[in-house]
């Protein structure tokens, strides 16, 4: 009880659930530490084939020609594919599109055209039987190109930003309608800002690599091994793309290296290894280096202009804001951007704007929290110079103009305890002692400067499935074609099922990352715990109704006419509430009802009605302490505390380390991580992790979470609202902010590195 003190604050009640709420160590961790845990390019096949890519060494113009005379010579290999030999697949763009492709566009296709669409893209693949073979006969393929000017570069291309012509259904929502009369309130107000943020490309750069393995069927099925977060997505993927039928298909992805939305549309490696294994009818592998990684997706780069305004009264009076993000030339890439901009604050007067520009890059994809990172980050920092415009505290000026409602719908949030968060965190970093002007505290030679921000994530759910094996050694297994990215849903989808099934924990086991299992939307979005453990909430309810009926077949049931309401379920059987002794084990209510296997399935969709009259989302208020050396300008951040606003937390030990991991980002975000292209060559020149550089553990200093309590029961039926991306919303803007307090300086680019500084 008193470790979860710590993590809670005070006053949540854990007595009333058995596991839910309780600390719980990951089920899948024996398995990982002693390398029992298998990952996509670790599957033993026999007789596997090896692929390996040749990437493209220019952006943009056309192939030429592709030698491949010397590699046919290596011992080993045993086929060169091209666009010029590659089997055909779908002819039409929309058979390529996968479950979080935009509506419109035309998603890439490998080895498809001598038409480059952006430098590093596979151009050949070459297939040997052992990877060394393959690996070494790349080296000796020779691409010749026709080369075309490319344009790489986003600020240089300002000009041709448009607004999006695609949409993201269920995904994205566009810019909300403008309200009241921004320009109008702007120019009559006593505080202004008129700024411009930008941020660089990030890599999501998970440690596992993006990695297929094809076990070509003697029938000719396939089974892949897939580094995913969605089975089913990647499985009707190559269907699609391969005109193959579903049960000829089957992808399995038990355990992730880490994700972060890299993994939620198909990597290319699965076209190539598919391709690959069904034109030689053989079992392939294809991997990417690290350096290939670099040319599959990323954080798109973004340019943000804003107009804030506040009266004299501090109170928020207009708020224009303005994104352009990069995207491919092929697709549209959609993120939700502006829009948090006209929610988190109460403001009469909103202008909210995204648009595009196309470079010949690869197509951006989701990563962590896509679109709120970017859009609050900026939004977050320009908030914090108005409140100085305004000569307010940050904090107090974000109280001051603490929205109830959600702004852009006018609804009621299901839950939003962010005022509780803002005293939580602050009272824990000491934030009442904060001086309002810059570079008003030192350590030593160092400046000291205190900053913070608000974030915010969207609680949604999806449609999810869940399906349930009972057998009388008391045994529960529950399954569903969802992920585990790291963020701990074996454990917590093993802690829902015990809770609400009545079997101990250690009698549940569950699993996932099989097409072949019941329905579950892409692990993302920070929907799976409200999605699929919605679902194995409900089968395990319908389970307890199954087995009370089946207590009443028992001979004499020791239950009686005891209704079902006055009967708990626990370790394994049904007893009259408060007397234990009269019970019936899940056992003999299996062999009473003579079932030797008790098969349930269920799928859980959102209560929209409930839902659609509410906004949801979750909140956290991030404080963080930075300290500056003025002579070099390296930048240290000493302390950060943020308070998580996520709902019911089910499992603290994950939850915390989720949110740990998410403003180590954060600070990564903050301080170090840039895609650097040479918009010369159009490519990435920092394309490893010496030069794209992330955090050491000297980086990372004292790191403090708190989960403030919501209860909410319309956000779904668990009342949690997903951890996996509300933990970095807000961080880097915190730390930018303090660097202003300790300096004096805004630098408004990320990453803040010296250079910057000095
Ligand atoms: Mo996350 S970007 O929704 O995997």
């Amino acid at each position: 009880m008193s470790a979860l003190k710590s993590i809670f604050g005070k006053d949540v009640d854990t007595t009333s659930s058995t596991y839910l709420g309780k600390p719980t160590s990951r089920v899948d961790g024996p398995a990982k530490v002693t390398g029992g845990a298998k990952y996509a390019a670790e599957f033993n096949v026999p007789n596997l084939l090896y692929g390996y890519i040749v990437s493209s060494g220019a952006a943009r113009g056309t192939i030429k020609s592709i030698n491949t005379a010397e590699v046919e010579k290596v011992s080993g290999v045993v086929k060169v594919l091209t666009h010029e030999n590659a089997p055909k697949t779908a002819y039409l763009d929309s058979s390529h599109r996968d479950q979080l492709a935009s509506s419109g566009g035309a998603p890439f296709r490998p080895l498809y055209k001598a038409e480059l669409e952006y430098s590093s893209q596979p151009v050949a693949l070459v297939i040997a039987d052992t990877f060394e073979a393959a690996r070494y006969a790349a080296s000796l393929v020779k691409v010749e190109y026709e080369v075309a000017p490319h344009e790489t570069d986003l600020r240089a291309n300002m000009g041709k930003a448009h607004p999006p012509t695609v949409t993201r259904t269920g995904y994205v929502s566009a810019p909300k309608k403008p309200r009241g009369n921004p320009e109008g309130a702007y120019d009559a107000a006593a505080h202004k800002v008129d700024v411009e943020y930008s941020q660089p490309i990030e890599f999501h750069m998970p440690m596992e690599s993006y990695a297929s393995t094809v076990a070509y069927g003697e029938d000719g099925k396939l089974t892949i091994y897939q580094k995913t977060q969605g089975v089913q997505n990647c499985q009707e993927y190559v269907c699609s793309v391969f005109g193959l039928s579903s049960s000829d298909v089957q992808v399995i992805s038990p355990y992730m290296g880490g994700g972060f939305g890299s993994g939620l549309r198909p990597t290319y490696d699965i076209y190539l290894s598919v391709l690959a294994a069904t034109a030689l009818r053989r079992s392939v592998r294809v991997s990417m280096t690290r350096q290939q990684m670099f040319s599959f997706s990323h954080r798109p780069e973004a340019i943000q202009q804003f107009k804030l305004a506040a009266n004299s009264d501090g109170m928020l009076d207009a708020v224009t804001h303005t994104a352009i993000e990069e995207t491919s030339q092929n697709e549209e890439y959609l993120e939700t951007v502006v829009n948090w901009s006209g929610l988190l604050y109460n403001c009469p007067n909103v202008m909210l704007s995204h648009q595009l520009v196309n470079l010949d890059l690869a197509s951006p994809a989701d990563m962590r929290a896509p679109g709120a990172v970017t859009g609050l980050y900026a939004y977050e920092c320009a908030i914090d110079e108005l409140a100085y415009e305004a000569k307010l505290d940050p904090l107090a000026f974000r109280e001051k103009n603490y929205a109830e409602k959600d702004q852009n719908e006018g609804k009621l949030f299901s839950s939003k305890e962010l005022r509780e968060a803002y005293r939580q965190a602050a009272e824990k970093f000491g934030w009442s002692g904060r001086p309002l002007e810059p570079r008003s505290m030192k350590k030593g030679s160092d400046l000291i400067g205190w900053g913070m921000a608000s974030g915010s994530w969207e609680a949604s759910q999806g449609k999810a499935a869940a399906k349930l094996v009972l057998t009388p050694d008391g045994k529960l297994v529950v399954s569903s074609a969802t992920s585990d990215i790291g963020t701990g849903t074996y454990t917590v989808m093993t802690m829902i099922a015990a809770e609400f099934s009545g079997v101990a924990i250690e009698n549940v086991t569950f699993e996932l990352g099989d097409s072949s299992m019941v329905y579950a939307p892409v692990e993302g979005g920070s929907w799976t715990v409200s999605s699929v453990g919605s679902a194995v909430k409900t089968v395990c309810q319908e389970l307890r109704d199954r087995l009370f009926k089946l207590a009443g077949k028992v001979d004499g049931t020791p239950l009686g006419d005891t209704k079902i309401g006055d009967v708990t379920f626990a370790n394994g059987a049904m007893h009259v509430t408060g007397n234990p002794v009269k019970n019936v084990t899940y056992a003999e209510a299996l062999k009473a009802g003579k079932i030797d296997k008790l098969e349930l399935d269920t799928t859980e969709l959102p209560q929209l009605a409930k839902q659609a009259t509410h906004a949801l989302y979750s909140h956290s208020a991030v404080f963080a302490e930075v300290s500056v050396d003025e002579d070099l300008g390296t930048i240290h951040v000493t302390r950060v505390v943020s308070a998580i606003a996520g709902g019911r937390i089910l499992n603290p030990k994950t939850a915390r380390s989720q949110i740990m991991g998410a403003i180590v980002w954060g600070i990564s975000m903050a301080l170090e991580e840039e895609g650097m292209l040479d918009d010369k060559v159009g490519r990435f020149m920092n394309h490893n992790y010496a030069e794209y550089h992330i955090p050491v553990n000297a980086d990372i200093h004292d790191i403090d979470v708190i989960f403030v309590p919501e209860h909410d029961e319309v956000v779904n039926p668990l009342g949690a609202k997903g951890l996996g991306e509300i933990g970095i919303v807000g961080v880097a803007a915190a730390v930018t902010n303090a660097i202003w307090h300790a300096t004096g300086r805004r630098v408004r680019s990320l990453p803040v590195t010296l250079d910057k500084l000095l």
